[in-house]
């Protein structure tokens, strides 16, 4: 197909797939299936991976989403989501039943057990009968507006019959075992890192940005509170669930009410027993007060209501035989032991790996190959392995020894002094390269999809990519990539898209990405709002680096460090001429200039925390820092402040209150 004919072609498929996404997303109204849209999708992505220079920005293969806002709104709860009270035995029930005797005065109560799903809470709003918000639990005050994925629940009604003008009511979203395994499968297959467990799964659909993924998962959900009581007729928990159940939204249906705590006690030993055999994952048992009257009586805590606690089920523990121990190299060098374990099933998996940390860790417990071993799996956490079994078989084991050597490049390990890891400290060790350009590549650095490990490890190995400003080189390689095994056209052409598209990334993506020690995720954020390019950065000293909030001496000497390294200075250099992008690009609608290279401390209490204001004060181009001294523009202080303030008046500095604040903002 020649060139004009293509972008001819790719404009009206553009055209056509935006007006289908704005049906279904907007209007709740598609004209086509799923099924055809995706085959247009699908030609389009065809056409544009032919053409990638008549790639347009307003392209749904672009857009994360067809009409999902790009980030989450926030969004406030009309009452504080709460969360329950733990108890880990029969005596922490007792003491709860006996408060709650206590505080209402009487025993005339029950308790309603109920399964407590492993899933994330939601509050869904309902307004003149139609599904109006969604919301995550977020701090439990302000949560994350999340309607548009939630809408994609089969499970969830988007109208309900209801005289209630507004009508909201809370439970949990959570994904199956099945549709879990499925997920990983998948993600196997396309070798993208898995799900550790299904919350987390639920977690990462929830917050997908592309409505679409969020519909090919079946995510599901059971509700469980209903927040207008008064207005209703119903009286305790029971009717409630009941009620929640005529509106047609999913119910639990393993509740039960219990007399008193020793047959709560049997609802929870039923269940821990068959907790595996149901097809959802439940990491406890809830128990609530069922009388409503009795709630006021009973009372609250400033997170937690006293009428309900959550039993949690202990971490599974199990025995298995330890089968090898290996270690792993990550990208700073650190070696990570691992165990190799006789398979073993925990909490409903097949586990055959299992972490030993490091060295130290090791040796203080005294594991030994082919002792039997203790393995936790304590709900999310990688499994672990506890403590070897000192039978009558142990003694005659080897003691265990560290590797004096890296697995991969034979190069002594080292002790950093004051840390327990040991390191491999070759700079050209093959595995810490790719790793490193794996990190690199990553969803939160610099976000090339497609650019997977073992891709990574075969053009390390033919030397096509060799550091990371070679990845932006890779478009003159296509003949040499091309020949490589499993590798098409088609990958090949979104790869070098995905590539180019990361070239203009906002630059903390680039910071974080150069894995610089101590410089994660947050702190590349804070340190690029601050000075706004790379460039700006590699000039900043060490005392003015280490007075930004939250940047301590510890980052501020290894960024230094890193940028008097003249490979790394070099490095820069060459990302620079191959046209990455060094600025900071404000990707918040809430932003400005007006503070820009304004220095500002904040102090005292403050009606939002001080993350709150930080963020606010730097989306709007100003530098916060830790301390008062000379150079800084304003103190915004709060209640109580204490010496910063004595210090901004001695200095003269200007204090400004969090109205003086609010209207500065308005102003501009
Ligand atoms: S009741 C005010 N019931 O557990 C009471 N919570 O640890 C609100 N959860 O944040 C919660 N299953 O996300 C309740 N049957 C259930 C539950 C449940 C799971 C979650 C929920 C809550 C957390 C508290």
């Amino acid at each position: 197909m020649k060139q004009e004919e293509a972008k001819l072609k790719i404009q009206e498929f553009v055209k056509q797939l935006n007006q289908w996404n704005l049906e279904y997303y907007e209007n709740d109204n598609p004209s086509v299936d799923d099924a055809e849209y995706d085959l247009l999708l699908r030609d389009l992505r065809e056409l544009e991976s032919q053409f990638p220079e008549l790639v347009t920005k307003d392209s749904p293969t672009q857009k994360v989403s067809g009409f999902v806002a790009s980030k989450f709104e926030k969004y406030e709860h009309r009452e504080p989501m709460l969360s329950l009270g733990n108890a880990f035995n029969k005596e922490d029930l007792q003491d709860f039943d006996q408060q709650i005797f206590k505080a209402n005065g009487n025993r005339n109560y029950k308790f309603f057990a109920e399964l407590k799903i492993d899933g994330l809470s939601i509050s869904l709003i309902y307004k003149n009968q139609k599904l109006f918000k969604a919301v995550t639990r977020g701090d439990g005050l302000v949560g994350e507006d999340v309607t548009a994925n939630v809408k994609m629940i089969k499970e969830i009604p988007h109208e309900i019959k209801s005289e209630e003008e507004y009508v909201e009511v809370r439970g949990e979203i959570y994904l199956s075992k099945a549709e879990f395994n499925k997920i990983n499968q998948k993600k196997a297959q396309a070798n993208e890192p898995l799900f550790a467990n299904p919350r987390n799964a639920a977690a990462g659909t929830l917050r997908q940005l592309d409505s679409r993924v969020v519909k090919e998962r079946n995510l599901q959900a059971f509700l469980y509170f209903y927040m207008n009581r008064d207005s209703k007729d119903i009286l305790t928990h029971q009717d409630s669930l009941k009620l929640i159940k005529d509106l047609q939204l999913p119910v639990n249906g393993e509740g039960k009410i219990c007399d008193s705590i020793d047959e709560v006690w049997d609802y929870i030993e039923k269940y821990s027993a068959v907790r595996d055999q149901l097809p959802y994952e439940i990491d406890g048992i809830v128990i609530k007060v069922n009388e409503f009257e009795t709630y006021e009586k009973i009372g609250y805590t400033s997170k937690t209501p006293k009428w309900a606690i959550a039993f949690k089920f202990p971490a599974e523990i199990k025995t298995t035989k330890l089968l090898s121990i290996f270690p792993t190299i990550g990208r700073t060098g650190r070696v990570t032991y691992n165990a190799q374990l006789e398979p073993v099933q925990i909490a409903g998996t097949t586990v055959r790996a299992a972490t030993l940390h490091n060295a130290d860790f090791i040796m203080n417990r005294d594991i030994r190959i082919q002792a039997n071993v203790k393995i936790k799996k304590a709900g999310d956490i990688i499994p672990e392995v506890i403590s070897a079994i000192k039978d009558t078989e142990f003694e005659k084991l080897l003691v265990w020894e560290p590797s004096t050597n890296c697995p991969d490049c034979n190069s002594l390990l080292e002790k950093i002094s004051g840390e327990v890891d040991q390191y491999c400290i070759n700079t050209n060790c093959p595995k810490k390269i790719i790793r490193s350009l794996q990190h690199f590549a990553s969803r939160d650095a610099m976000n090339i999809e497609g650019l997977s490990i073992k891709i990574l490890e075969k053009l390390y190995s033919e030397q096509i990519i060799k550091d990371v400003a070679d990845i932006f080189k890779i478009a003159d390689k296509k003949e040499v990539i091309l020949n490589l095994e499993n590798f098409g056209e088609k990958s090949f052409l979104n790869l070098i898209t995905a590539i180019e598209k990361s070239k203009s990334n906002s630059s903390e993506r680039l910071l974080f990405g150069l894995g610089i020690r101590h410089v994660g995720k947050k702190t590349a954020k804070v340190l690029i709002k601050n000075y706004k390019t790379i460039a700006n950065l590699m000039t900043i000293g060490f005392e003015e680096l280490s007075q930004i909030y939250d940047i301590g001496n510890v980052v501020a000497k290894s960024l230094i460090d890193w940028f008097n390294i003249m490979e790394n200075k070099n490095l820069i250099n060459k990302l620079v001429t191959l046209g990455i992008n060094m600025d900071y690009k404000n990707d918040s609608s809430n932003s400005s200039d007006i503070f820009r290279d304004k220095i500002i401390v904040i102090t005292g209490t403050l009606s939002k925390s001080r993350n709150y204001f930080r963020e606010l004060l730097e989306n709007n181009g100003a530098r916060v820092t830790d301390s008062v001294s000379g150079k800084t523009d304003f103190l915004l202080a709060g209640e109580d402040a204490g010496s910063k303030l004595v210090k901004a008046k001695n200095l003269a500095v200007k204090i400004i209150s969090e109205d003086d604040l609010k209207s500065m903002m308005e102003e501009k």
